[in-house]
Formats: structure tokens, C-alpha cells, sequence
């Protein structure tokens, strides 16, 4: 942690997850991301737009009590590709990952155009070429639809 006077503080956790360094404004992505609800009997910490050296401002969020699944990391990346995610015990962080964002999106969220041939009967599996980062353009490799955030977020 730097000693950067201007740094906003959120208090620490026991134990659970840190999503760190997730570009300004995409935080409540994450949490529906994570099917955070809020009704959950569990702390849940997030932090919007909050002064960073490294982004112009970043979000984070914080779970007690629980980590991630591999499903979970990939849609994040693709909403986040910045983000690091710290696993925490007993206070310390045992864990640290970067998420990464591929360059092929492989069966992970299905095209909108319903006449695409991935949309068939056929046995096809979803592929998007990944044409913009942030924000987050997709490419259908079959039919060359784009796909926005909100175009994904509707399926997670
Ligand atoms: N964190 C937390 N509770 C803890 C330990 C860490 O909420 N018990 C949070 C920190 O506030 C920070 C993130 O987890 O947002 C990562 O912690 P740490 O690795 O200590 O911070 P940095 O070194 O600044 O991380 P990075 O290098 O990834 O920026
Ligand atoms: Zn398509």
C-alpha cells in the first residue's frame, strides 16, 4: 500500500476477497458479476471511483467470508481486465491474480443476433474475437455481430 496522503481508506477484512483495481465505475458490474444480492448474510464492501496512482480512479470490491470460481474470474476479466484479485486470511494476502483478458472469448457468453448459425441447432460453441477492452467490444467470429458490457451482463 502506498503513502499516498490522498489514498481513501476502506477497512481491512478478515477473511474472503479483495477485487482490487477495477477501472472507475464497473464495480456494481462485479457484483452482479458475483450474484451479490445483498441479502446475503455477509459483509460486502465497494468502493467507487476512489483516487488511484496506477487507473485514473478505480473501484474495489471486498466479500467477506467467501472466495471466487473460475467462472466468476473469467467474467470479470472481461469487465475488468485490470482487476487484481487478493484472497485474504486471517488479514494477510495469501493470494494475489491478475485477471486477464484473452484475446478469443470461448464459450462464455452466446451471440444476440438470432440468426446467427451459433444460435442454430447446430452444434456450435459461442467464439468472439475481442475488438475493444474498455469498453468492451466482441466480435462474433460467425456472424461479426458486436457485443457491448450490457449485452453480457444480461447473461451472467
Ligand atoms: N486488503 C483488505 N484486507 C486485508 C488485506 C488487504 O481489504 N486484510 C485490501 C487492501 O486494502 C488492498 C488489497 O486488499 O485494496 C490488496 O492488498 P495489498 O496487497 O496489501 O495492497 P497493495 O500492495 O497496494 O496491492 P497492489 O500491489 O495489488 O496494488
Ligand atoms: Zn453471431
Amino acid at each position: 500500500m502506498s503513502a499516498n496522503t490522498n489514498e481513501v481508506r476502506v477497512s481491512k477484512i478478515k477473511d474472503g476477497t479483495v477485487i482490487d483495481h477495477i477501472s472507475g465505475g464497473y464495480a456494481l458490474d462485479v457484483v452482479k458479476i458475483l450474484g451479490i444480492t445483498g441479502h446475503e448474510r455477509r459483509v460486502v464492501t465497494i468502493a467507487i471511483n476512489v483516487p488511484s496512482n496506477q487507473l485514473h480512479s478505480k473501484d474495489i470490491v471486498k466479500i467477506e467470508g467467501r472466495g471466487i470460481s473460475r467462472q466468476e474470474l473469467n467474467r470479470i476479466a472481461l469487465i475488468a481486465p485490470k482487476a487484481t484479485i487478493n484472497i485474504v486470511r486471517n488479514y494477510v494476502v495469501v493470494e494475489k491474480q491478475e485477471v486477464k483478458l484473452p484475446k478469443v472469448i470461448e464459450d462464455m457468453v452466446k451471440c444476440i443476433n438470432p440468426t446467427c448459425i451459433s444460435n442454430s441447432s447446430e452444434p456450435i460453441t459461442p467464439k468472439f474475437l475481442v475488438e475493444g477492452e474498455e469498453p468492451l467490444l466482441l466480435k462474433c467470429h460467425y456472424c461479426g455481430y458486436m457485443l457491448e458490457k450490457q449485452d453480457l451482463l444480461r447473461q451472467f
